[in-house]
């Protein structure tokens, strides 16, 4: 090795130590990357935590509060927006049918009165899973008129299948009609 070193001071030894020396820095560089990345998102968590947890009491959903059933729909708010409120339950939602109007910031609330349940809205990105003791509040707002499935997705139990709802989405100005006549409104028949 010395020897090869000394007489060839460009052969392959030196060649092999440059290289070396090299990928160390590079694997030195990418461990010291991680270790930021971690501290970063440690730091950056910390700072702002998700979200906050609002809990309920699933056992009295149906006596008192913001989910017994005739709260339950969707409400015009004072400042135009509509929030809507649900509950999941083994093996349905209610409503049963959603209505909520184009161009308007939508806020939904919903939880669930029994085990964990799941609802998203087909063509929409609104995902979210249901359990009990919490409420799920996202805000979404629908750009055209339209009507969407909203099943199930986590795994209830034997009718977890048949669990879904209808969301219709209708134009604003209809909505509001809608909404001059009643306090909650929903497509249920
Ligand atoms: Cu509810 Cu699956």
């Amino acid at each position: 090795m010395a020897q090869v070193s000394s007489t060839d001071p460009h052969g392959s030894a030196a060649v092999a130590a440059r290289i070396e020396r090299r990928w160390a820095l590079m694997v030195v560089g990418i461990v010291a990357l991680l270790v930021a990345i971690v501290i970063f998102t440690g730091l950056h968590w910390a700072m702002m935590p998700p979200s906050r947890v609002e809990t309920i009491d699933p056992t009295r959903l149906h006596v008192d509060g913001e989910f017994i059933e005739s709260n339950l729909g969707s409400a015009v708010e004072s400042d135009g927006s509509v929030t809507v409120r649900i509950v999941g339950q083994q093996y349905s939602f209610t409503p049963q049918c959603i209505v909520v109007p184009t161009k308007t910031s939508v806020t939904f609330r919903a939880t669930s009165s029994d085990v964990v349940h799941g609802m998203l809205i087909t063509g929409t990105n609104i995902n979210s899973m249901l359990e009990p003791g919490y409420v799920a509040t996202f805000k979404t707002q629908f750009d055209t008129p339209g009507d969407h499935l909203m099943p199930c997705h986590e795994y209830c139990g034997v009718g977890h299948e048949a669990m879904w709802a209808n969301v219709k989405v209708v134009d604003k100005e209809d909505f509001l009609k809608m909404a001059a006549h009643a306090r909650r409104l929903t497509c249920d028949l």
